[in-house]
């Protein structure tokens, strides 16, 4: 039912009885120092898109690649960090894979279900919709600052709260009210994923640099090119040929090329429904900030970012 095509999340296969199983893996080097943190954060990333296409993650099986001069115990307490994250999310760990490499690298393969009828794509986004986004934006800048000794764990620690939370709020919200189309924002960063949208959704997309939320630490340290990280480079050279930028500060257009670990959904919904979504989102304990709009389809550009 999903496949390549579209960039989306996650593949979706028809089962029987009117549902379908949601497919996804995800695996990276470590992000923060803390082994059991970096555990937690990869398990809430790889879940994550199983959620953004609207389904309930059942079960998952671990990938890993360890260097054993480390130590067992490192990879234990990663591993523990996962799990933690897997029991939360009520999935059950069923097995997994490790091999000896000279990087550590860990994530899980997670596979879930879904109303064939509920299926969340992240390219059926509407004009007149309204965009919003559970997650301030930040944590490629954060994450790299920390590697490279620029910033403190401290200083990070609201960004890495962020990068361990669950989406399942956020998808719990979104599947009870209607809604058009979803992605998480990941690697691509908000424009990256945002303009997925609007290409497999054959719309234009508005966002409001004002309204979109981004962790103080980051903005911090977006002035000094040796937090940047490459991906963040890398987006803006391959997205940015089709973007409008006008009125925006250079800080706020890194921002949202940044390459984002473990991200908010970004979920494209009625005007009409957008009320009922934004309590559901408090309800369940989910951020939410409205950063944008979804227009009719022209010519020239695909993106405005104003
Ligand atoms: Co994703
Ligand atoms: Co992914
Ligand atoms: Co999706």
């Amino acid at each position: 039912m999903v496949g390549f095509g579209t960039a989306d999340d996650a593949a979706v296969y028809k089962s029987s009885g009117g549902k379908a199983i949601v497919a996804t893996l995800d695996f990276f080097p470590p992000v923060v120092d803390d082994p059991f943190t970096f555990g937690q954060i990869a398990a809430a990333n790889a879940l994550s898109d199983v959620y953004a296409m609207g389904g309930a993650p059942a079960f998952a099986l671990n990938i890993v690649c360890f260097p054993r001069a480390l130590g067992l115990g490192v990879l234990e307490r990663i591993l523990k960090g996962g799990l933690s994250k897997l029991k939360e999310a009520g999935v059950v760990l069923a097995g997994g894979h490790s091999i000896e490499d000279s990087e550590v690298k860990y994530g899980l393969s997670v596979t879930g279900f879904v109303d064939r009828d509920k299926v969340i794509r992240n390219s059926t986004a509407r004009p007149g919709d309204v965009l919003i986004l559970t997650k301030p934006l930040g944590t490629g800048l954060v994450t790299t600052a920390l590697k490279r000794g620029l910033l403190s764990t401290a200083a990070a620690s609201e960004a890495i709260k962020s990068m361990k939370a669950l989406n399942k709020g956020a998808s719990s919200a979104m599947t009870r009210v209607k809604v058009n189309a979803c992605t998480d924002v990941t690697g691509y960063g908000l424009i990256g994923h945002a303009m997925e949208m609007a290409k497999g959704s054959g719309v234009n997309i508005v966002i409001m640099a004002s309204q979109v939320p981004v962790f103080k630490a980051a903005l911090r340290c977006v002035g000094n090119k040796a937090a940047r990280p490459g991906g963040l480079v890398r987006n803006r050279e391959s997205f940015e040929k089709d973007v409008i930028i006008s009125g925006v500060s250079e800080s706020m257009e890194l921002l949202a090329y940044d390459p984002q670990t473990s991200g908010g959904l970004l979920i494209s919904a009625p005007k009409a429904s957008c009320a009922r979504l934004v309590k559901r989102l408090a309800d369940f304990g989910a951020g939410c900030a409205i950063i944008g709009r979804v227009e009719q389809r022209t010519k020239g550009w695909r993106l405005r970012f104003e």
